[in-house]
């Protein structure tokens, strides 16, 4: 419950007011999840919502309040919730059975409609998640190759398995988290996002690089962006060194433009990693790509070239009721506008922000790509105005450095106003947003910004 620091504000109070079936819940939790929670973006002090249900841009917790949403499933929901297509395919799917143990037409579909959108994809895997799909990216990377590291940059997130921890919001030297050990972030190289010298270094350098992975709009969807520019310039160096390019478009899948990042950049990765938008809202996850690669999963090229096949089973790899919600997704976002519709509410919500925050006069800025809105909260008092604001001549650590407490607060006065702002803070828009949402929020957070002064946070 509300600690010491946060007990003085009205916000914290108007809060528990608000949501008392939340704050039983979290209480109740505390004592059965580790913090409570099953994510870590769902902590939030001094608990965070339990939701009871969704549907399109809202959803609504146990008390009754209603929220636009902006963590649309941790990115997950391009269409909104409970997009009637995709219910009834999953509705459909699920009168069939849940798990065959056995292929199934749906995974064939699934594959082709995958191969149809992203530019790159030759072949699809699939696996259970975004973190699965990482994993298996670098494998099919060291076996091809031969080789042993890679290369990540620093902030840039690929979920949690034990090669992708450290650098990301710690260990920016590459030593080991906790519970990694050290032979595996050793083998890890991080570098600059920004710095385009430090890549090249290295790959001249180091004759043992297998892969770079990266986050092609840039660290947590854009947050710190990158450049097209950028991006052409990593993959003219791999292509030259032989080393594995790795789009890891988990987030940016389907999300961007319906081929992803790599057809709105016109850059071709040779792997590219998915999971979110692909499943529909259900778990999933792929890795797909260049056939020569993927060929180290295949039984008989494997054989055929003298190589060791990878192995890779997976209770729920492909799974049925994901696979049909995953194809009426894609074919949906596919035919017709879904994308633009949420990269031009994005902006729409950016612009007001900025208003806002200008009228206000507070030194933050609104900013983003396609379907993004991240705050700059300037913790470091730099002077910006909002009108110019460019990202990319902040370095990745002040736009990353933000205070927590007043992040949560901020979050906290948006729920308030019946916003679900995810934790970067900000929003992963939807096709399913309408103008009137979009109003609702600029709204509310004209209210949460007045109320922040007011608590005398900014
Ligand atoms: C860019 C990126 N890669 C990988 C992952 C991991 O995906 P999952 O949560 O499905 O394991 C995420 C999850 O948020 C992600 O944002």
């Amino acid at each position: 419950m509300p600690d010491q620091i946060m007990s003085n504000s009205k916000i914290i109070g108007s809060y528990i007011e608000k949501t008392p079936g939340s704050e039983k819940l979290a209480s109740e939790a505390q004592s059965l999840l580790p913090s409570g929670i099953a994510h870590d973006s769902r902590y939030l002090k001094p608990y965070a919502l339990y939701i009871d249900k969704a549907f399109g841009p809202h959803k609504w917790d146990v008390d009754g309040n209603r929220y636009i949403d902006y963590f649309g499933g941790h990115g997950a929901l391009l269409l909104g919730h409970c997009h009637p297509d995709v219910t009834k395919a999953v509705q459909n799917a699920l009168s069939l059975g849940t798990q065959f143990g056995a292929n199934h037409p749906r995974e064939v579909e699934w594959a082709d409609q995958v191969i149809k959108m992203v530019p790159s994809a030759e072949r699809v895997r699939f696996t259970s998640s975004g973190t699965e799909a990482t994993l298996m990216a670098l494998r099919l990377a060291r076996s091809f190759t031969g080789k042993n590291k890679f290369i990540r940059f620093k902030t840039h997130f690929h979920g949690w398995h034990d090669h992708m921890t450290a650098g990301y919001t710690s260990h920016f030297d590459g030593g080991a988290t906790a519970g990694v050990i050290d032979g595996v972030a050793d083998n890890v190289v991080l570098v600059s996002p920004q710095d385009i010298s430090e890549i090249k270094t290295v790959l001249k350098s180091d004759s043992d690089i297998a892969a770079v992975i990266v986050e092609p709009t840039g660290s947590s969807f854009g947050m710190v962006p990158m450049t097209q520019e950028f991006l052409q310039s990593v993959r003219k160096f791999t292509e030259e060194q032989g080393v594995i390019f790795v789009f890891d478009e988990v987030v940016t899948g389907f999300r961007c433009s319906p081929g992803g990042a790599q057809q709105a950049f016109d850059i071709k990765p040779d792997l590219t990693t998915l999971a979110k938008i692909l499943a529909g809202g259900l778990p999933g996850g792929a890795v797909a790509g260049r056939k020569d690669i993927l060929d180290d999963l295949d039984f008989e090229r494997a054989a055929a070239q003298g190589r060791e096949k990878i192995g890779h089973p997976g209770t729920f790899n492909a799974n049925p009721v994901s696979a049909a919600a995953g194809i009426a997704a894609l074919k949906i976002i596919e035919q017709t506008d879904a994308c633009e519709k949420a990269n031009s509410s994005a902006a729409i919500l950016r612009e007001n922000f900025n208003i806002i925050l200008e009228k206000y006069n507070v030194p933050w800025a609104a900013y983003g790509t396609f379907s993004g809105v991240h705050l700059y909260m300037n913790k470091n008092g730099q002077t910006i105005k909002q009108s110019t604001f460019n990202p990319n001549e902040i370095g990745y650590a002040d736009l990353k450095n933000k205070d927590k407490e007043l992040v949560t607060k901020l979050r906290l006065a948006m729920a308030i106003n019946g916003v679900d702002f995810n934790n970067s803070p900000g929003a992963q828009l939807s096709a399913s947003h309408t103008q009137e949402d979009l109003e609702f929020t600029t709204e509310a957070f004209n209210e949460a910004i007045k109320m922040l002064k007011n608590d005398g946070e900014i």
